[in-house]
C-alpha cells in the first residue's frame, strides 16, 4: 500500500510538545491537519508556536514565506472530537497512559469511518495492549517521532500483534513522504532504538560507579574516541534524569527484570536529589552561570619515540598504522599475536580481558591496552589501562607513540573492555538480540539508530568493521570478568561467527 495521497485528512489529538511537531510535519507536506487538546487553548497556542518557529526560519532565509503561510493555512484547531468523523489517520499524542489511550481509540474506532487509520506515538507502551479493545485491532499501529518531530528524522513504524501490514506499508511510505526516515519495528518493549540505547548509559553509568574514570574523561572519550556526538552523562543531563531513567525502569521491568537493563543506582540517586540535568540546573555537571567545565584527564609524556614493531595483525587497530607512519614513526613489521612493541611498553587492542590479567596469561611485561576508536584514522582521543607491573618508562614510551599519531591519550582503571569497547560491544550486542527477535531489520536497526540517536555508525554495520568474532571474544571475556548474566552474548552473534557470515550478509 502506497502512501497517503496530500488529500487525505490528518487529525492530532494531543498538542504537547509531540503533538504539536507532528502536526506541523504533516502540515508542511501538504496535509490538512486538525489538532485537538483536551485542554482549552492548547491547540490554538500550540499553532501559534509553530506559526513563531516558522516566522524565525522565514527571517533566516530558510523557508519561503508562501511556505509559511500555506503550511499554517493547512493547520486547524478541532473544537471536539466529532469533527474529526471524516479523517483519514488520526495521531495520537497525549499522555502517556494505557487506560487514557484505550479509551480514546474506543470512542475514535466508534467515530470514524472504516477506512481511518489509527496511530499511536506512545514510546513506552505496547501497541498490541493499546489495541486490544478495539472491534477492528488491525488498523491500529504505532507511529513513533522522536523529540523534536519536525527535526528528528526517525520515525518507528510499529505493529502489533493485530496490526494490518499494508497499513504498515502505507504508514512507513507516507513517513517517508513526509521528509522522514522511517522503520518498521515490531511491538515489543522500547521498540527500537529505546532498546537498544541502553547499555550506551549503561556501560558509562558502571563506569563511573566502578571509579574507571571521571564523567568528563568518559563522556571526552565517547565523543573523541568513539565519534558519538556526545557522552552518556552529558547526553543523559540533556534528556533529563527522570525521562531517562523512568525508560530504563520500563523496559527493566517490561523485560521481567533482564539484567542487561538494569537501572543505576547512581542516576536513580540524582533522581531523587531532584538533580535532572540541564532543565534543573544540575546533573552530573552544574549548569549553574559560569559554572566551570572540568577538564578530562589526560596522560603527557616528554619520551622521545621514532620506531616501533608491530607484530602480527592489530585487528582494526591496524588503522593506526598509516598514521603513525604519517607522523615519521619507522614500523617494523614482523609475525606475531597482534601486538605493537615500543621500547620497554607492549601495546594490543582489548579483548575484553583485563591487561593484568591478559599479561599474566601471556607472559607480557608492561601489557598496555588499547580501546576501541570509532574510525581509528581520525579519532582524536584513546583510551589505555595496563597492567599491574607496568613500568613508569614503558607507560612514558606507549603515550609517546600515540601522542606522535595526534592522539590525546587518557588512562583509565585496569577494566575489562575499556570505554568505547565495551560500550560499542554491548550496544552491538543488544542489536543481534533485537534482530535474532525479530523486532526489525538489522538495514532497520542500524538506520535507526543512526537517525534517532545519531550514532556514528550503525551497531550491526559497526559489528562487522570489528568483526564478529572479536566481538564474540570481547563479550565472552566481559562476562567471565563479571561473571554476570548482563554480558551474555547474544546467540544471533555466535550463531553468525560459527557460519562465519556478518549482519548484513
Ligand atoms: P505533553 O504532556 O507535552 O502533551 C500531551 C498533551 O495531550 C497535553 O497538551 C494534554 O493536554 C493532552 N491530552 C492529555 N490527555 C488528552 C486526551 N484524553 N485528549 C486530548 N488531549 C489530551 O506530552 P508529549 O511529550 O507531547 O508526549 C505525548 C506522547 O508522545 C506520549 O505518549 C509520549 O510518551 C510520546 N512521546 C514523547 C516524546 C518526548 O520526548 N516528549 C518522544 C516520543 C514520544
Amino acid at each position: 500500500m502506497s502512501a497517503l495521497t496530500t488529500d487525505a485528512r490528518i487529525a492530532v489529538i494531543g498538542a504537547g510538545a509531540m503533538g504539536a511537531g507532528i502536526a506541523q510535519v504533516a502540515a508542511q507536506a501538504g496535509h490538512r491537519v486538525q489538532l485537538l487538546d483536551s485542554r482549552p487553548g492548547a491547540a490554538a497556542q500550540a499553532i501559534a508556536g509553530i506559526d513563531r518557529q516558522l516566522g524565525k526560519r522565514v527571517q533566516n532565509g530558510k523557508l519561503e514565506a508562501q511556505a509559511h503561510r500555506a503550511t499554517l493555512d493547512r493547520l486547524q484547531v478541532a473544537e471536539s472530537i466529532d469533527s474529526l468523523a471524516d479523517s483519514d489517520l488520526i495521531i495520537e499524542a497525549i499522555v502517556e497512559n494505557l487506560e487514557v489511550k484505550q479509551q480514546l481509540f474506543r470512542q475514535l474506532e466508534n467515530l470514524c469511518q472504516p477506512s481511518c487509520i489509527l496511530a499511536s506515538n506512545t514510546s513506552s507502551l505496547s501497541i498490541t495492549s493499546i489495541a486490544a479493545g478495539l472491534t477492528r485491532p488491525e488498523r491500529l499501529l504505532g507511529l513513533h517521532f522522536f523529540n523534536p518531530a519536525p527535526v528528528m528524522a526517525l520515525v518507528e513504524v510499529i505493529s502489533g500483534l493485530a496490526s494490518d501490514p499494508a497499513l504498515a506499508r502505507c504508514l512507513y511510505h507516507t513517513a517517508a513522504a513526509w521528509g522522514k526516515k522511517p522503520v518498521h519495528a515490531r511491538s515489543t518493549p522500547g521498540f527500537i532504538v529505546n532498546r537498544v540505547a541502553r547499555p550506551f548509559y549503561a556501560e558509562s553509568l558502571r563506569l563511573l560507579q566502578e571509579g574507571a574514570a571521571d564523567c568528563t574523561t568518559l563522556d571526552a572519550l565517547l565523543r573523541e574516541g568513539g565519534g558519538f556526538a556526545m557522552g552518556a552523562f552529558e547526553l543523559t543531563d540533556l534528556i533529563g534524569h527522570d525521562v531517562n531513567y523512568a525508560v530504563t525502569c520500563s523496559v527493566f521491568h517490561a523485560y521481567y527484570g533482564d539484567m542487561r537493563y538494569q537501572p543505576s543506582l547512581i542516576q536513580k540517586e540524582l533522581v531523587d536529589a531532584g538533580h535532572l540535568g540541564r532543565k534543573s540546573g544540575q546533573g552530573f555537571y552544574s549548569y549553574a552561570e559560569g559554572a566551570p567545565r572540568p577538564a578530562p584527564s589526560q596522560l603527557e609524556s616528554q619520551a622521545s619515540i621514532d620506531c616501533c614493531e608491530v607484530e602480527g595483525d592489530l585487528g582494526i587497530a591496524r588503522e593506526l598504522l598509516p598514521r603513525l607512519r604519517e607522523a615519521g614513526i619507522h614500523l617494523t613489521l614482523r609475525d606475531g599475536s597482534g601486538l605493537l612493541r615500543v621500547g620497554d611498553a607492549v601495546l594490543a587492542l582489548s579483548d575484553g580481558r583485563s591487561a593484568s590479567q591478559r599479561a599474566r596469561a601471556s607472559g607480557l611485561r608492561n601489557l598496555i591496552l588499547l580501546d576501541l576508536a570509532g574510525d581509528f584514522s581520525s579519532a582524536g582521543r584513546i583510551a589505555i589501562s595496563c597492567s599491574a607491573d607496568t613500568s613508569p618508562q614503558a607507560m612514558e614510551q606507549a603515550v609517546a607513540l600515540l601522542q606522535r599519531a595526534g592522539l590525546k591519550v587518557s588512562q583509565v582503571t585496569d577494566s575489562p573492555a575499556l570505554v568505547v569497547l565495551r560500550s560499542v560491544a554491548m550496544l552491538a550486542n543488544e542489536a543481534a538480540d533485537a534482530l535474532l527477535h525479530g523486532v526489525a531489520s538489522a538495514a532497520d536497526i542500524d538506520l535507526a539508530m543512526r537517525a534517532g540517536v545519531n550514532y556514528p555508525q550503525g551497531p550491526l554495520a559497526w559489528a562487522d568493521r570489528i568483526g564478529l568474532a572479536a566481538l564474540l571474544h570481547v563479550l565472552e571475556n566481559l562476562q567471565a570478568a563479571y561473571g554476570e548474566e548482563r554480558y551474555r552474548p547474544s546467540l544471533l552473534l555466535r550463531r553468525k561467527v560459527a557460519e562465519g557470515s556478518t549482519f548484513h550478509d
